[in-house]
């Protein structure tokens, strides 16, 4: 099938009657890994729970579409979401512990998708089950699939939720800081199995990271995201060598530039966190914070082509090569 695996586009989730993703638009090719990074409060969970149709109630989508594989998903109902969760896509949660059943054991709980969505016996899931664990680097898995989760520590808790992901082969993995809670060798590990994912599967992933080392080291595409818009989007070789948004280079200064240059002199200039919801600026809304903000900033600025390839939200792209 040709086209995009996932296409989100104009999406718009209202908490209330306050925005918190206002227009977000973008797209994960099969075998593509699309990283979506931006400070804490941005809006990215929210996009991604209205991908899965896993919104919290407090929240609702109020516009666009997310397109699963050239099918609309938002406005399914809940069984026909169902039958695509967990199978056809597939999401890593930020908070893993939580989203476990405490009273049955792993294994079963890994096992459980190949049961209701491939139809496979019992002993044959649970055996695919065990070797999930091993996959994501758990010892003696055998044993830990009769575990129940309290049993496990977080880490492994994580690697159990990413093992539930995994298992049907999704054709989308959306991934909320996966590997946050493990350690380094742990999470290169994981990182290692996503990126083999996605070449022997070609799953589509979309990775929510702060680690923009993780970014570096395993996407294709970024997708900065800022005050529930895209700010930039860009194939991450050109992100890393050129920014065309403020914010974009705001983020990639807090990371040692591989020239040796002192990027981090940029940061100093730019303080303050996101604004929270209902307390966006008007016009651009990373102006409260933008060292090359002036009156034009006023109005909103559009995402527009930056480049090959490339597309940026900001005024005044041309001057940021001239920020230090
Ligand atoms: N259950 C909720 N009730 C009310 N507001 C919420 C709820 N969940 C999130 N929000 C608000 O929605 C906004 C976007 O949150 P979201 O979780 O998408 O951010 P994020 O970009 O994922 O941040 P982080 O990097 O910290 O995970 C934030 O301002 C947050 O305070
Ligand atoms: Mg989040």
């Amino acid at each position: 099938m040709t086209g995009p695996v996932l296409s989100v586009e104009d999406l718009r989730v209202a908490i209330g009657k306050n925005p918190v993703v206002d227009g977000v638009s973008f797209s994960v090719a099969a075998g593509e890994i699309v990283s979506l990074v931006g400070e804490s409060g941005c809006g990215k969970s929210m996009t991604a729970f209205s991908i899965m149709g896993l919104l919290p109630p407090v929240a609702s989508v109020t516009g666009g579409s997310v397109i699963l594989s050239g099918r609309q998903v938002n406005g399914l109902d809940a069984k026909a979401l169902k039958a695509l969760r967990g199978n056809e896509m597939s999401m890593i949660f930020q908070e893993p512990v939580a989203s476990l059943n405490p009273l049955m054991p792993v294994g079963r709980q890994i096992a459980e998708s190949l049961l209701v969505h491939r139809k496979l016996g019992r002993g044959e899931a649970q055996r695919q089950a065990i070797a999930m664990l091993e996959e994501v680097g758990i010892p003696e898995p055998a044993l830990r699939a009769k575990q129940y989760p309290f049993e496990l520590s977080g880490g492994m808790c994580q690697r159990v939720m990413i093992a539930m992901a995994l298992i049907t082969r999704p054709r989308l993995l959306i991934a909320d800081e996966p590997t946050t809670a493990l350690d380094v060798t742990i999470q290169a590990q994981i990182l290692e199995l996503m990126k083999r994912l996605r070449t022997e599967t070609g799953t589509a992933i979309l990775l929510i990271t702060h680690d923009m080392g993780v970014v570096a080291d395993i996407a294709d595409r970024v997708a900065v995201m800022y005050a529930g818009r895209i700010a930039e989007n860009a194939a991450v070789d050109d992100i890393f060598r050129e920014q065309r948004h403020p914010y974009t280079r705001m983020l990639l200064s807090t990371i040692p530039r591989l020239d040796g240059s002192d990027a981090k002199s940029f940061l100093p200039t730019i303080k303050g966190t996101v604004p929270d919801i209902g307390h966006w600026p008007e016009g651009c809304r990373f102006s409260t914070r933008c060292p090359l903000m002036d009156g034009e900033c006023r109005k909103t600025p559009l995402l527009v082509p930056a480049g090959a390839d490339r597309d940026a939200a900001c005024w005044h792209q041309d001057l940021i090569g001239g920020l230090i």
